[in-house]
């Protein structure tokens, strides 16, 4: 496994991290159909015997469950990989509803229920989730501040900031992380947050990789059809008409390039995130332990130069058909 110092803070993480947004199972608007706890943990597992360090999840998925599960997992092994957590969203025991919540009353409340679920004493980053409401950004911040004072959290850190709401929070404290979706489908942070991150050494943790699984070669329109309708893909619009179609066919070109290196698609996919010189990890989903062993494998796959120049055409004729309506 390969490891990488996080911008500016010194800490050393694995190229690739696991994300637990998927083993919070379903129960909210954004679940993603059942999930079998005993799945989860043999992933998480799995994911530390392939030199993984760092697991990044949120009280929001699975509404408690996935940070639940994460510390059950975490407190049966020896030496406890880094956690990374977040604020933002909270809702009503007992409902499904969420809302966006940035008081600082409410960041130090969800700190301490993840603190309890996760059963540590410290998150080693702690994210803002959204910047919602856009007002209280600033307050979200300053008690995230504080809980670092407390010694609850080890680094701040925002996800899916525009640039001036890095700017604002960056001119109260530094920021050490920012979590942005980044892949072959989704490169809105390269023109302005990841120049940006990098002339400020903050670190970036980029989440979606294989785009929620579209890039692992095993989607097909009956393969959407099938899931589950607790599984929010199901409405989203990569995986369905037309955008469908143009990303499958990228995909399947995709294959064929990786083919010839004996690697997956899904390996080429966080390759290609990984080899951005700004993007310090990739946060990479799993639900079951084969998932992980595959795709961890990514961080130690280096794809030459011609190949990669192909797969930046590929991209763009797959973009030119998006944008046509394709
Ligand atoms: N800050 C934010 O707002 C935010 C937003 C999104 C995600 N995140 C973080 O980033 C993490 C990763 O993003 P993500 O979960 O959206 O997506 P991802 O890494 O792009 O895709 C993960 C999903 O792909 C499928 N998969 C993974 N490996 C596979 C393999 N080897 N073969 C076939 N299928 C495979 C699994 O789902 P199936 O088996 O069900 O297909 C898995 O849950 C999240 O878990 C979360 O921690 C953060």
């Amino acid at each position: 496994m390969q490891y990488r110092v996080l911008g500016a803070t010194g800490l050393e993480l694995s190229a690739v991290g696991l994300g637990a947004w998927a083993i919070g199972g379903p129960g909210y608007a954004f679940g993603w159909g059942p999930q079998q706890d005993n799945d989860s943990i043999e992933t998480i597992h799995a994911a530390l015997d392939a030199g993984i360090n760092w697991i990044d999840t949120a009280p929001v998925y699975g509404l408690g469950h996935s940070e639940i599960v994460v510390g059950k997992a975490l407190a049966e092994v020896s030496e406890r990989p880094m956690i990374s957590s977040k604020c933002g969203l909270v809702w009503q025991p007992g409902t499904s509803r969420v809302r966006n919540e940035l008081t600082a009353a409410s960041v130090t409340t969800e700190c301490e229920e993840s603190l309890r679920r996760l059963k540590v004493d410290c998150i080693d980053i702690y994210h803002i989730h959204w910047p919602v409401p856009a007002e209280r950004i600033e307050e979200a911040w300053e008690a995230i501040g504080r809980l670092i004072d407390a010694g609850k959290v080890r680094l701040g850190a925002v996800s899916n900031f525009s640039r001036s709401q890095l700017e604002q929070v960056q001119a109260i404290r530094p920021v050490s992380v920012l979590q942005p979706p980044y892949s072959m489908l989704e490169r809105s942070v390269e023109q302005e947050h990841l120049p940006y991150c990098v002339e400020h050494g903050i670190g970036v943790l980029s989440y979606s990789p294989l785009q929620n699984g579209l890039l692992t070669g095993k989607v097909t329109p009956d393969w959407v059809a099938a899931l589950p309708k607790s599984d929010w893909r199901k409405r989203n619009s990569e995986f369905n008409s037309p955008r469908l179609e143009a990303n499958l066919d990228l995909v399947t070109a995709l294959q064929n390039e990786a083919e010839q290196l004996t690697a997956t698609v899904g390996q080429l996919a966080i390759a290609w995130v990984l080899q951005n010189p700004a993007v310090s990890a990739a946060i990479v989903g799993a639900r079951k332990p084969e998932q992980i062993r595959e795709t961890a494998q990514a961080a130690d796959t280096t794809f030459p130069g011609d190949l990669m120049h192909r797969v930046s055409e590929l991209i763009a004729a797959r973009d030119a058909r998006v944008a046509g309506g394709a």
